[in-house]
């Protein structure tokens, strides 16, 4: 087999539209920008590479003299891309990468203004041309001057004095227009759209809203930038707690932009909107309902759970700040040194097919190259939660992920340690995990099968170590990058807008309902909750508006993607029988 194969390189030319600005177009990066990685990553085929790319920049350069008008932005993208078949030992371009992902790292980057004519160039095969003609999608103009940003007041002895929310606690910044919209947001917001669908044509009564009271821990409403609850049953542990906290938290971050609304909250695990129930001809609508994840037969709407603001009752802290110790957490071990084998730590007892993974560990008799452990959090508890830190947990080159009852919030913690995610067949989505492409930010095992799936998995990645690592730094880079608490407020952002937009009616206050703010349940917290809380709020209203939300899938887009998912689960599978295969015939 051969092991040191070629590098596959896919330009992708994206060109943007810009606003016509007469002459003076620029090549961004240019010079040391271009070259410098270029040299330094590609000793062997530099020269096949340069070629086109040196066509490039004199198209660029030709036509930018030619006219000055009608200018589009292009971006060129160089991609690096790696494969060998371990059967036939060829390369090709590698169908697991063959989605531009949103996460994929360009090794080469610049842009330029041009010309339509430009998209007819023949290219190489191996390029791709990306149109994306977002006339909304500006690029972020050059930074503002901006006064130093004004602080939202927590006055926890003005709150204990009157017992009520400040009334000016949503000041609406000034020269709100002139702010810079930034991005488009990443991938994963297009299923807000998704989730929405099936209100999208009759959009949405207060009648159906009412009926997702039936299991809903809570009622939000949210009038004229305050907030308003209702509980209807208390839920397990702090989990309404801080989903609430974490609304509110996007009530100060983006202060006067989240519109009257009401929606119904449902903090249990399992989605329960049946699809098959609501889908006949003279069914009802189904109500809206909000929870933490859905899956393919059921029409829940999904929005960030509460770990995101912290899980006291565990010791996980706000994501903004542990996603800062799991960036240094990753740097302490580099990926080759880490023990070569897959690891996970968790309670098995809560499924079925956790009890499952727990027979692929390692005895005297079998090793599976799995490293597997149970969490006794009630040891951890009183042991200060020393061995259930979470950024220092990167020491396997691989970590399995694996569902409990339904979504675990482990998930992103697993995949930002820089080692592949050895993924057991999900069931259930969250709110970013559509945006994960297998092959490319995980490995993907089977459910049915899981010892030799890990097996298979950890030894071919330990004799493809550079490409194992890649699907490993792609899958933090993804949760890095996309997952920032930034998006999270981005994400909800866009929810709760594109869900407000359908309301057919006026929401208003029910006699039960009492008014929240961040005063109101923060300032009688105590312990870990307060801190927590403390540590998650939101301080100064956002300096720039949300990111500006992609277009909706249309329905040969979105199906041949969840294709070209499938199919990179189909060739991980035929390689891994293969692999079971020649055991078999060499043993
Ligand atoms: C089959 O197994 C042998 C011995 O372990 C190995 O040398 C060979 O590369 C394997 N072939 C494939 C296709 O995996
Ligand atoms: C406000 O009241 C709570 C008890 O309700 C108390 O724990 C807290 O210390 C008080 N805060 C201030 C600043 O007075
Ligand atoms: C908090 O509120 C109290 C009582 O209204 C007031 O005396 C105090 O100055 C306020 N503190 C701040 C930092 O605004
Ligand atoms: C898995 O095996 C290791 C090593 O023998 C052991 O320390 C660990 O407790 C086992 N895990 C479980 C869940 O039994
Ligand atoms: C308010 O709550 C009470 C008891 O908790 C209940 O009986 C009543 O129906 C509620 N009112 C509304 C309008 O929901």
């Amino acid at each position: 087999m051969r092991k040191n194969n070629e590098v596959q390189e896919v330009v992708v030319i994206t060109p943007r539209q810009e606003e016509i600005q007469g002459s003076g177009g620029h090549i961004r990066n240019s010079k040391d920008g271009i070259w410098w990685p270029v040299t330094k990553t590609l000793p062997r085929s530099t020269a096949v590479l340069l070629f086109p790319v040196v066509l490039i920049i004199a198209a660029l350069a030709y036509t930018r003299t030619l006219d000055t008008h009608r200018s589009l932005t292009v971006t060129v993208e160089l991609y690096r891309h790696r494969m060998t078949d371990p059967k036939t030992g060829k390369n090709s371009l590698d169908p697991l990468q063959f989605t531009r992902g949103t996460s994929h790292r360009p090794i080469l980057s610049f842009s330029g203004r041009t010309h339509y004519c430009m998209l007819f160039f023949g290219f190489p095969r191996n390029w791709r041309v990306t149109q994306e003609n977002n006339p909304s999608d500006k690029r972020p103009t050059s930074k503002r001057t901006s006064s130093p940003p004004i602080e939202i007041p927590l006055n926890c002895s003005a709150y204990n004095l009157t017992g009520t929310c400040p009334t000016n606690q949503s000041p609406i910044p000034e020269n709100d227009q002139s702010r810079p919209s930034s991005a488009t947001c990443p991938e994963y917001f297009r299923w807000i759209h998704e989730d929405l669908r099936p209100w999208a044509r009759t959009g949405i009564t207060q009648e159906m809203v009412e009926r997702a009271k039936q299991t809903a821990n809570f009622k939000l409403v949210i009038l004229k930038g305050k907030a308003y609850l209702e509980t209807y049953e208390k839920a397990y542990q702090t989990r309404d707690v801080f989903s609430i906290w974490g609304i509110l938290q996007l009530l100060r971050r983006y202060p006067g932009k989240i519109p009257d609304l009401e929606l119904m909250f449902d903090c249990v695990d399992w989605p329960v909107l049946l699809v098959d129930r609501y889908n006949g001809p003279n069914t009802e609508q189904p109500p809206p309902l909000f929870r933490y994840c859905g899956n393919d037969a059921t029409l829940d709407i999904v929005f960030p759970d509460w770990s995101f603001w912290g899980w006291a009752e565990v010791n996980i802290k706000p994501w903004e700040i542990l996603l800062g110790e799991l960036k240094e957490g990753t740097k302490r071990i580099p990926w080759l040194n880490r023990e070569p084998y897959a690891y996970w730590k968790g309670n098995p007892v809560v499924a079925e097919t956790r009890l499952d993974l727990m027979k692929c560990n390692v005895s005297e008799n079998q090793d599976w190259n799995a490293r597997l452990y149970a969490q006794d959090w009630g040891r951890e508890s009183q042991e200060g939660y020393k061995k259930s830190d979470l950024a220092s947990q990167c020491t396997h080159r691989y970590k399995v992920y694996i569902e409990g009852s339904a979504w675990s919030v482990s998930e992103k913690y697993i995949l930002a340690c820089d080692s592949p995610t050895l993924l057991v067949k999900p069931h259930y989505y969250d709110f970013f995990t559509r945006g994960l492409i297998p092959g490319h930010h995980y490995w993907p095992i089977k459910e049915d099968d899981k010892c030799r799936s890990i097996k298979f998995a950890v030894d071919w990645g330990n004799s493809h170590k550079q490409r194992a690592h890649q699907i490993g730094k792609a899958a933090s880079d993804f949760i890095q990058e996309e997952v920032k608490m930034d998006y999270v407020y981005d994400y909800m952002f866009h929810l709760l807008n594109s869900y407000a937009k359908l309301f057919r009616y006026k929401p208003s206050l029910s006699a039960n309902a009492t008014e929240i703010c961040a005063e109101s349940m923060v300032c009688g917290a105590e312990g870990p909750v307060k801190k927590f809380m403390m540590e998650s709020l939101v301080k100064v209203p956002a300096n720039t508006d949300p990111c500006s939300m992609p277009a909706p899938y249309d329905p040969p887009t979105l199906h041949a993607q969840l294709k070209r998912k499938e199919s990179s689960i189909q060739q991980v599978d035929s390689w891994e029988k293969s692999y079971w295969e020649n055991q078999t015939i060499t043993s």
